[in-house]
């Protein structure tokens, strides 16, 4: 008697995304959730949102300052997951962080650490874990960056930030000269979003103008009604993510692109 065989779930894309709890992480988390992918999502807080059938959230409450723990649990869970069934396999990291505006002589020293890691530690060992733990897998393979024009324009008052986007860009120079040698290789972008308005922005216009001198600059990119909502800085960061030439460019804006 033949043994029937059962139907096969069909492949499905899977995405790891960091600062998911809020802001831009998580209306593209939301946005993700709504095109039917297995989602693993990254933060302190708990991300809850609703997934729609065919979709999965996991979300994980982590803390990137102190990364290599996670990027070993990363690595063991997509170990564990069954290549086979994923359509395509992305890790965007987004987590962010500006420690409080002004001079560095002037920064705290723990706030401008715990920018350094989170901002630029925890995406690299992250995306080591990625890049390790995906290598023999044949679906589509994108690692993504969240950057910053900043990480290309220096802001008085912001050295940790622009130094870790600065580092951001520079990695993703490096990791797409390292996996275009690859069979399978993944495509690598360190992409700015543009300007959003979450609490990053918040943070920036709240700053003391005494000590962080582009105060003004920012509080008129709110009032001129400048900034994208986290959604429309969500549909621009995915269409990036789904364009056929993603990877050709690894340091770009979505500004820049048509
Ligand atoms: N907003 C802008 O105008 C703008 C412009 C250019 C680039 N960006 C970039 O876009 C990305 C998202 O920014 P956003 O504006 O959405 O920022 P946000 O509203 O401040 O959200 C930051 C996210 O990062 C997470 N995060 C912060 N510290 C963390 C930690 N120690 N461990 C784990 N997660 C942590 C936060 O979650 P928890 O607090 O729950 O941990 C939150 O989900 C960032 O990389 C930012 O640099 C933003």
């Amino acid at each position: 008697m033949n043994t029937p065989t059962l139907p096969r779930t069909p492949a499905r894309p899977l995405s790891i995304v960091t600062g998911s709890s809020r802001g831009l992480g998580r209306a593209v988390v939301e946005q993700l959730l709504a095109r039917g992918h297995h989602v693993l999502a990254l933060a302190r807080a708990k991300t809850e949102l609703p997934a729609p059938p065919g979709a999965t959230l996991e979300a994980w409450q982590v803390d990137l300052a102190d990364a290599a723990p996670v990027a070993e649990r990363l690595a063991a869970w997509l170990q564990a997951q069954d290549a086979a069934a994923c359509s395509a396999v992305n890790l965007i990291n987004n987590a962010g962080v500006v420690s409080t505006p002004a001079p560095l002589a002037q920064g705290d020293l723990a706030e401008l650490a715990n920018a350094l890691r989170v901002g630029l530690e925890a995406p690299m060992l992250l995306s080591a874990a990625f890049l390790r733990a995906t290598a023999g897998w044949g679906c589509p393979r994108k690692l993504m960056l969240v950057s910053s024009g900043l990480g290309r324009r220096a802001m008085a008052g912001s050295a940790s930030y622009c130094a870790a986007k600065a580092g951001m860009d520079h990695l993703a120079r490096v990791l797409a000269l390292e996996e275009a040698t690859q069979p399978n290789g993944a495509r690598v972008v360190s992409l700015a979003p543009g300007v959003i308005d979450t609490d990053m922005q918040v943070q920036l216009r709240s700053a003391d103008a005494a000590r962080f001198p582009e105060r003004t600059r920012f509080q008129g990119l709110k009032d001129g009604g400048q900034l994208d909502s986290p959604h429309e800085a969500a549909a621009k960061l995915l269409r990036a993510l789904d364009r056929a030439d993603y990877g050709s460019n690894p340091v770009s804006d979505v500004r820049e692109l048509a």
